[in-house]
């Protein structure tokens, strides 16, 4: 039976975990109104060393404060969550379905998994691009609102910041 499993990532997913990032972030985040191409995203080098080893740290700081779950489907890593709870902040870092596998529910397996670990009521905080209307839905669903803009984003290769809105849900 080909199921989907949802599981806590290990260091052997790093790769892969790296992989749907870059191909995610290469299908959603180019924008013309902002000015986001995909070669200013590939000059971000998603894939390379860096990126790779900032997983790996994650992964092993797995535990109380941080978490990551993969999803995978016949043996490929095919998404991913990163939470963070920090005294007086639970944040969910990213979360990420390769194209091909959006839809299917996925994300929400993801995201049912990582709200169950901040706890039912707790307040949770995340940033979203303003134009990534699918994914503000989908946050919605969960019973995220948006609150304000913020720039707590990652750093183009031409030195803007990624445009992103904040939303939370259960604030306090
Ligand atoms: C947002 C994301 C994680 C959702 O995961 P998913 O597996 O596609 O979502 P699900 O199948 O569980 O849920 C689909 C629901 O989310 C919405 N949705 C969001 N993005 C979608 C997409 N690309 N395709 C289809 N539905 C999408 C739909 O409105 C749908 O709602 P419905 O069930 O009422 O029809 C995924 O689409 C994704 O990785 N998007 C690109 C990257 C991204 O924006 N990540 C978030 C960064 S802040």
């Amino acid at each position: 039976m080909n199921k989907l499993i949802i599981k806590t990532a290990k260091l052997s997913d790093a790769k892969a975990i790296v992989q749907v990032r870059k191909l995610t972030w290469l299908d959603t985040y180019p924008n013309r109104k902002y000015r986001i191409t995909r070669k200013m995203l590939e000059d971000m080098n998603l894939g390379g060393p860096k990126a790779l080893r900032k997983i790996r740290k994650r992964i092993n700081r797995i535990g109380k404060s941080l978490h990551l779950w993969i999803a995978k489907d016949k043996g490929t890593v095919v998404g991913y969550i990163t939470v963070f709870r920090k005294p007086g902040k639970n944040y969910l870092g990213s979360l990420y379905v390769l194209s091909a596998y959006q839809g299917r529910g996925i994300g929400s397996q993801l995201m049912t998994k990582a709200l169950k670990w901040f706890g039912k009521n707790a307040p949770v905080s995340l940033s979203v691009v303003p134009y990534n209307r699918k994914t503000i839905k989908f946050y919605k669903k969960f019973g995220f609102k948006i609150i304000s803009p913020n720039c707590d984003c990652p750093v183009l290769a031409d030195g803007r910041r990624m445009p992103s809105i904040k939303m939370v849900r259960n604030p306090k």
